[in-house]
């Protein structure tokens, strides 16, 4: 799909992959609507994307609140405005032991990574089967692929996400309306920051800057890709893991023992 004079909602665009990808996607000639919580983030973004040629607004939501999703999507088709994709990029994350997360931290975890992207795809399925094309984009994980130790939360949030966006998907065959599911592996960025990036130089794991996960994604949008997993050996993993998931328990093992310190020492 091309992406030019696209109408593109884009969550998590105040984020540290989100904003890149606001650049990615206004620099092909879409038209981006950001949407994040932190208002002046989203207008410093808008108005750097506006100073470089773009076209960009601003729309804040809470995902997390009751009704946060539909009414976005209903501000991004007011009067009629067509919508061309929807990404769901916002997502928040917990690295720590099961036991140590709050029930309120889960529901915001789960509401956030899941929930949310579940009912902006709901909101917005009526506009795209009216127009009879769409596209839906969710943000997953190389974790939503491999269950990882100390992630156990976010891991499941993202398997639910993944399985969701291939649901969607096979139901909507023939509909003119398509899913794609992009999992980026460790990125730098505000998600990553105290504990996790300490634990990820620690064990060595392969890093990715948020400008070259924007690409990507830009980049499997316009090559009509369905699934994209980012990175290598990631890529190999998760196709492992699906095989021979006893193999990946083993070499996670060790990895796990080193990353346990990290985990437990909170933020
Ligand atoms: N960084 C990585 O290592 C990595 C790896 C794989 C996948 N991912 C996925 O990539 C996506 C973007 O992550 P990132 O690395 O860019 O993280 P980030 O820099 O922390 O950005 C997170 C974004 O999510 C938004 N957000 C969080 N809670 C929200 C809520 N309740 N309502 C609305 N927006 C909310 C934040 O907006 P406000 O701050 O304005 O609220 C922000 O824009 C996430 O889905 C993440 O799971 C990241």
């Amino acid at each position: 799909m091309q992406l030019k004079n696209q109408r593109v909602l884009l969550t998590g665009a105040s984020g540290g992959i989100g904003r890149e990808l606001a650049f990615e996607l206004a620099q092909h000639g879409a038209t981006v609507l950001l949407s994040g919580r932190k208002t002046l983030v989203l207008d410093n973004i808008a108005n750097a994307i506006i100073n470089l040629g773009g076209q960009a607004r601003i729309l804040p939501c809470d995902l997390s609140a009751a009704g946060g999703p539909q009414r976005l999507i209903e501000q991004a088709t007011r009067d009629g405005a067509t919508l061309d994709i929807v990404i769901s990029c916002a997502g928040i994350s917990h690295f720590g032991m099961t036991e140590d997360l709050g029930s309120e931290q889960l529901n915001q975890l789960l509401r956030t990574n899941v929930v949310a992207p579940m009912q902006l795809a709901q909101a917005v399925l009526p506009v795209f089967k009216a127009q009879g094309r769409g596209l839906i984009v969710n943000v997953g994980s190389i974790f939503g692929s491999i269950g990882f130790p100390c992630f156990s939360a976010y891991s499941a949030s993202k398997f639910a996400l993944r399985g969701f966006s291939e649901a969607l998907r096979r139901e909507l065959q023939g509909s003119g309306v398509d899913v794609l599911y992009v999992a980026p592996r460790y990125t730098r960025t505000a998600i990553n920051e105290g504990a996790v990036s300490r634990m990820a130089d620690a064990v060595a794991m392969k890093q990715d800057e948020p400008q070259r996960v924007a690409k990507a994604i830009a980049d499997a949008i316009r090559g009509n890709a369905r699934e994209r997993y980012l990175g290598w050996p990631e890529r190999f993993f998760v196709k492992l893991n699906a095989l021979f998931p006893r193999l990946v328990d083993k070499g996670l093992r060790e990895q796990g023992r080193r990353m346990r310190p990290f985990a437990l020492s909170g933020s």
